[in-house]
């Protein structure tokens, strides 16, 4: 009898649990119920286990929560496959292909609601989140906690920043989970808006390698109406389990059936450049809901922006600090004498951006309100439709016109998001009739309505607000001091790139940036989207601008024009002072010739933390550039030019280290080389110490073949 009981349960379970493969059989997942009636998952990659059998389930408040005595109602399996165009992209054509198992369930002893798991394999990796069904027994709910756990195999390492509320400005440390420590991180003080809420919690994406070479990228898609998730170690048995981000009352999420929550996402390869070029996170999201796509254009652009950051100018117009928005005659103020957006200093941006065609100028300081506009958790700073008396925003926005250059607005909203919601209507139709049709927004500080995060729930429903009234106006944004991003950007193709990170502006007034960040950052924030890094810096010491200013930029010139190739985003900054660019044309040359959108996209050889090296093809181009950057250490490597079409002969531009350049001795140092090329040869590349090399390659013409000579 005991046998037949045993036979019963194990018969039982084993119809409970269902697995299935990923479309090339590589990776398999395993869903089912414990005795205890938890709800697991597991993961194989080539049958090494990923993720060990680990609990998925929320914790509720008031009402039972999802976390226990499940068993299943109904499986579904079914099989996806097509093939999409993004607007904007590092690809044509994207393919969406994924097997997907939906599992319906219920809990013993509460009646009339379900729960649905769903799980999409694709070749890259697995994405997974939980759908709310209506039903009698749920309407309004409040998650107390997401409990779900990635049960790793072993101490990892990672490249991790600390978990974090507010910001992910943080450098990245590399080392074992175990040995985490968010409060000790690198440099952790700098960052001035800061909650790190736990020893042991780090955000996504976060990137793993295991010891037998596997590497491990785990994030979310589609973060829309719900708060960030962040980890939280388990350092003792190498398990991670989600720590969603308060509001101000403690909850995490507000939700009404039917609900979903975003995808949690396990990126698996078994080689670093197939981390790189996966596209799950974007597949997860929901396609394009913006029906006229013909205003949205990638871009470069250049703006008054560095020389405040270096120091030379400033944001604000005078140096009065307790100014109200309401009743404050602007012209009655002292200017300082440092004001960079004035009209004669945006003409000559303007005038150079015309020269050498880039389409945007961005101008930040030029509205009132700079004063006193952070530090003071004030809630009115800025009504964003005010110029500074000495900004002419009608003679320039003609001027731009006259000049086909299009200003790029700003809003930095000092974090007071209220006032932005009450105020952004007006500012967007304001821009419309300046003729502005590109906003950067900014949220430094901490945010009012007071007591929430940057990456609460209210904020997500912000950010996707901007991005969705924006586009009511035809205006592309890009967002700093936001939440990281989870590739919203296939749903809100004008949600052009965001910050969410350590940006290149870190170099000129804190500690700065180590030379292996840009390794890492596309293997952890940039597999949500694109990032505004502004890259571009060439007058890499900044006492040459200020005497005696000991900040520098961490990578020599030439890794400054590598990152145009390695750091993918639609929207690229040239952001050094234009007469930095005047005294150094030929390199400048990179710049202005290097793409923002794409056809093609091949990671050649990558590792994070150490280099990256990257090739791109021109939309619509038969033109090719190839970024290779690396970290601390100077590297060489043998690149095979394979990826350019046979029969084609081609014209190689190389921006090189000079050999005795470095990234702190002599970063300036740099050597621009032609050769003939095709898809036979073999280059060979030198970096420096954090050194980079650029390429271009355009098919050569007779005049270069006479001209030139084979590489
Ligand atoms: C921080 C942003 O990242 C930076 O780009 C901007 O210049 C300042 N805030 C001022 O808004
Ligand atoms: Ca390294």
């Amino acid at each position: 009898m005991k046998q037949l009981i045993l036979l019963v349960l194990v018969l039982i379970t084993a119809m409970s649990a269902q697995s299935i493969n990923s479309p090339d059989n590589k990776l398999s997942l395993t869903f089912e119920i414990s005795d205890e009636g938890e709800a697991l998952y597991s993961l194989t990659f080539n049958k090494i286990e990923v993720i060990k059998k680990s609990k998925l389930g929320l914790e509720l408040k008031d009402i039972p929560s999802f976390t226990k005595d499940f068993y299943i109602i109904k499986t579904d399996k079914s099989t996806f496959d097509e093939t999409w165009k993004p607007v904007w992209g590092e690809v044509k054509e994207i393919r969406n292909n994924y097997n997907e198992l939906k599992v319906t369930l219920a809990q013993k002893n509460i009646p009339d609601r379900t729960l649905i798991i769903t799980f999409r394999l694709f070749n890259d990796g697995l994405g997974f989140r939980y759908e709310f069904p209506a039903s009698k027994n749920l309407h309004y709910f409040t998650v107390k906690e997401e409990i779900t756990e990635f049960n790793l195999t072993s101490d990892h390492k990672a490249f991790w920043i600390p978990g974090d509320y507010d910001s992910q400005e943080y450098k990245y440390t590399l080392s074992r989970l175990s040995e985490v420590d968010a409060l000790k991180g690198n440099n952790v003080n700098e960052i001035s808006t800061k909650s790190i809420f736990a020893k042991n919690g780090v955000q996504t994406p976060l990137m793993l390698k295991t010891d037998n070479g596997l590497y491990i990228n785990i994030h979310e898609a589609a973060l829309v109406n719900y708060p960030a998730m962040h980890l939280l170690i388990d350092q003792s048995k190498s398990a991670l389990t989600s720590h969603l981000v308060p509001d101000v009352l403690g909850n995490k999420a507000y939700l009404q059936a039917p609900a979903k929550t975003p995808w949690r996402t396990i990126i698996v390869a078994d080689n670093a450049p197939d981390i790189l070029m996966s596209k799950l996170i974007l597949n997860l999201n929901e396609p394009s809901v913006v029906e006229d796509e013909s205003w949205i254009y990638p871009q470069k652009y250049i703006g008054i922006w560095w020389e405040m950051h270096v120091g030379t100018g400033s944001w604000n117009y005078s140096d009065t600090n307790n100014v109200k928005l309401e009743g404050t005659d602007w012209s009655k103020l002292i200017p300082n004498g440092r004001h960079a957006a004035n009209t004669k200093r945006t003409k000559e941006y303007i005038d150079f951006a015309a020269e050498h065609d880039f389409k945007g100028v961005l101008v930040e300081g030029w509205n009132v309100g700079w004063e006193d506009w952070f530090g003071n958790w004030k809630e009115e700073v800025f009504d964003f439709v005010t110029p500074y008396p000495d900004f002419n925003l009608a003679e320039l926005s003609a001027y731009a016109k006259s000049k086909n250059v299009k200003l790029i607005m700003h809003h930095e909203t000092s974090a007071s998001a209220s006032n932005y919601e009450r105020r952004m209507d007006e500012a967007y139709r304001f821009m419309n009739k300046y003729g502005y049709d590109a906003v950067k927004t900014g949220y430094v500080g901490r945010i009012i309505p007071r007591g929430e995060h940057h990456d609460g729930q209210m904020m997500v429903n912000h950010f996707v607000h901007t991005a969705k009234t924006t586009a009511k106006y035809k205006i592309m944004i890009n967002a700093h001091e936001s939440v990281r991003p989870t590739g919203l950007h296939r749903t809100y193709p004008n949600w052009v790139a965001n910050e969410a990170a350590r940006g290149n502006e870190f170099n000129a007034w804190s500690s700065g940036n180590l030379p292996e960040h840009e390794t890492i950052l596309p293997f952890t924030r940039l597999m949500g989207g694109p990032m505004d890094y502004t890259p571009g810096i060439f007058q890499i010491k900044l006492d040459y601008f200020i005497p005696g200013k000991k900040e520098q930029v961490h990578t020599t010139l030439v890794k400054q024009l590598a990152l145009y190739v390695t750091m993918y985003s639609p929207l690229q900054m040239a952001a050094d002072y234009p007469e930095s660019y005047q005294r150094f044309p030929d390199a400048f040359q990179f710049i202005k010739d290097v793409d923002v959108d794409w056809d093609d996209t091949k990671v050649l050889q990558a590792e994070p933390g150490d280099y990256i090296i990257t090739a791109r093809k021109s939309k619509g181009k038969n033109e090719w550039f190839l970024g290779a950057i690396t970290d601390e250490n100077k590297r060489d490597f043998s690149v095979s030019l394979n990826f350019l079409d046979d029969d084609v002969t081609y014209l190689a531009t190389i921006y090189a280290d000079a050999d005795n350049a470095h990234w702190e001795k002599n970063p300036m140092a740099y050597q621009i080389k032609s050769y003939l090329v095709n898809a036979d040869t073999i280059l060979k590349l030198k970096l420096v110490e954090s050194g980079g090399t650029a390429i271009s390659f355009k098919a050569a013409t007779k005049e270069d073949i006479s001209k030139y000579k084979k590489y």
